[in-house]
């Protein structure tokens, strides 16, 4: 079995941090976030997911990079090979496979949700967007939501599309797509902001978004955000255990990994600054759900100027984000395939998302068929969740978490801190004291807390 990271590396540092924040930035910014954070009560969940961001996931994040690039190998065999070095159990390999499922269940219904975005691509191509109205924007959504054999398309094409990318590896396929697309993603958005920022209602958005509410903060929200936080910049899932693997020995991790993260919390923010300021003016419900932005975008591009032109440009670069995430989340399988059975990348991408496609279907029908199926009803905290509620609570908030809880418990516990502090070779040494403290207590503490205290 040769280790993945022997076949393949980074062509540049500044290749990884692009295509790190691109697997970082996606959905999770600016479909989930906003509409997370409207359902979870605004401010008072912002505040939690900033503290969850900066005290558990940049540690984290830091753990899991620096794991990949210890090992140099698949997640499940980095953890296997990194344990029994030190006299440890192969068990740990479990953490591996747990992210590997998790990142898979996730790819299953974020295809889904990317497959909306290329159909709003052609929708605003079409003219369809222009003018439009906050009822009409309602009205070609919930036409989409309706029809499981578009959506079925749309989430094809989009798979195909991460297939075709991750197939190709890292040089061809991934790094040339993340250097130009990214960029352009960040500048539109702001002009998103500035858009809202004059056609809206600010004020109101900003009070929704940092007007912090202590008396919201309850246990399921503060799970919710670390789940956010861990879904939005990709920790505890093995992606960034991959990332890491092709990354060169005095790249510095600690000071990748913060900007990957404000990179992501910065996009996440100006998505709610686009979004809420058009929600309120427009009297739209900010807990609206995963419809949240397909209604609010198409009511902001459709109002400017040049408006086929800029929605189809919104839409598609929307698809960017997510395809530069997609292919993130499918590289720790892809990889892993082509170190235990040799197989070649194109034909370990296409069986994965061809799978993959398929359970998506799941997802598909509960906005339409499926819609009032509820598998695990008997259960309080799954009550009313159909297949895609199930599916994106049980990795976001149960899988991520826990595998994140692992990685930092063998980070800190396991490994041994001079061998640490000689893998990351920080700058300044009270600069790793203040990690070894986040990694070892307060990141896998908090987390602790956030489960129990939701279980009683
Ligand atoms: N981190 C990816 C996103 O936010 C999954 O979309």
């Amino acid at each position: 079995m040769q280790p993945v990271a022997e076949r393949q590396a980074w062509s540049s540092r500044i290749v990884f941090l692009m295509a790190a924040v691109g697997a970082a930035v996606g959905l999770g910014n600016v479909w989930k976030f906003p509409y997370v954070a409207g359902v979870n009560g605004g401010g008072a969940f912002v505040l939690v997911y900033l503290l969850a961001v900066l005290l558990v996931a940049i540690p984290i994040l830091i753990g899991e990079t620096m794991l990949g690039r210890m090992g140099r190998r698949s997640p499940p065999e980095t953890m296997r090979h990194l344990a029994r070095e030190r006299g440890r159990s192969g068990a740990w390999a479990v953490v591996g496979w747990l992210g590997m499922l998790a990142a898979y269940l996730i790819l299953t219904y974020y295809s889904v949700i990317a497959g909306w975005t290329v159909a709003y691509v052609f929708k605003a191509g079409s003219g369809a967007l222009d003018a439009i109205s906050a009822e009409a924007a309602n009205g070609l959504f919930n036409e989409l939501l309706a029809d499981p054999v578009q959506m079925l398309i749309w989430h094809g094409l989009f798979m195909l599309l991460t297939v075709v990318i991750v197939g190709q590896g890292l040089e061809k396929g991934i790094e040339r797509a993340v250097k130009v697309l990214m960029p352009m993603l960040f500048v539109f958005l702001l002009i998103m902001v500035a858009y809202a920022a004059v056609n809206g209602d600010p004020g109101a958005a900003v009070a929704y978004l940092f007007d912090f509410d202590f008396s919201r903060i309850t246990p399921q929200v503060a799970l919710i955000a670390v789940g956010q936080a861990f879904f939005s910049i990709s920790v505890g899932i093995g992606l960034m255990m991959i990332y890491g693997a092709y990354l060169p020995q005095d790249f510095s991790i600690a000071r990748g990994s913060v900007f990957i993260a404000a990179a992501d919390t910065l996009v996440a923010l100006l998505a709610g600054l686009a979004i809420f300021p058009l929600v309120f003016a427009n009297g739209l419900d900010p807990g609206e759900g995963p419809g949240l932005i397909f209604v609010t975008f198409p009511l902001a591009v459709g109002g400017m100027p040049a408006s086929t032109l800029f929605g189809t440009l919104f839409f598609a670069l929307m698809v960017f984000a997510a395809v530069t995430s997609t292919i993130a989340i499918m590289e720790p399988m892809v990889s892993w395939a082509a170190e235990k059975f040799g197989m070649g990348r194109s034909m370990a991408a296409a069986i994965a998302g061809f799978v993959a496609w398929v359970l998506g279907i799941g997802s598909i029908l509960s906005f339409n068929a499926w819609a009032g199926f509820y598998p695990l009803d008997f259960i309080p905290v799954f009550s009313e969740a159909t297949v895609f509620a199930l599916v994106d609570y049980v990795t976001a908030n149960v899988m991520m978490p826990v595998g994140a809880l692992l990685m930092a418990v063998f980070v800190g516990w396991i490994l041994s801190p001079a061998a640490l502090e000689e893998e990351l070779a920080m700058q300044h040494s009270w600069l790793f004291q203040c990690w070894l403290w986040l990694i070892r207590g307060v990141a896998p503490l908090a987390l602790l807390l956030v489960f129990v205290v939701n279980l009683v």
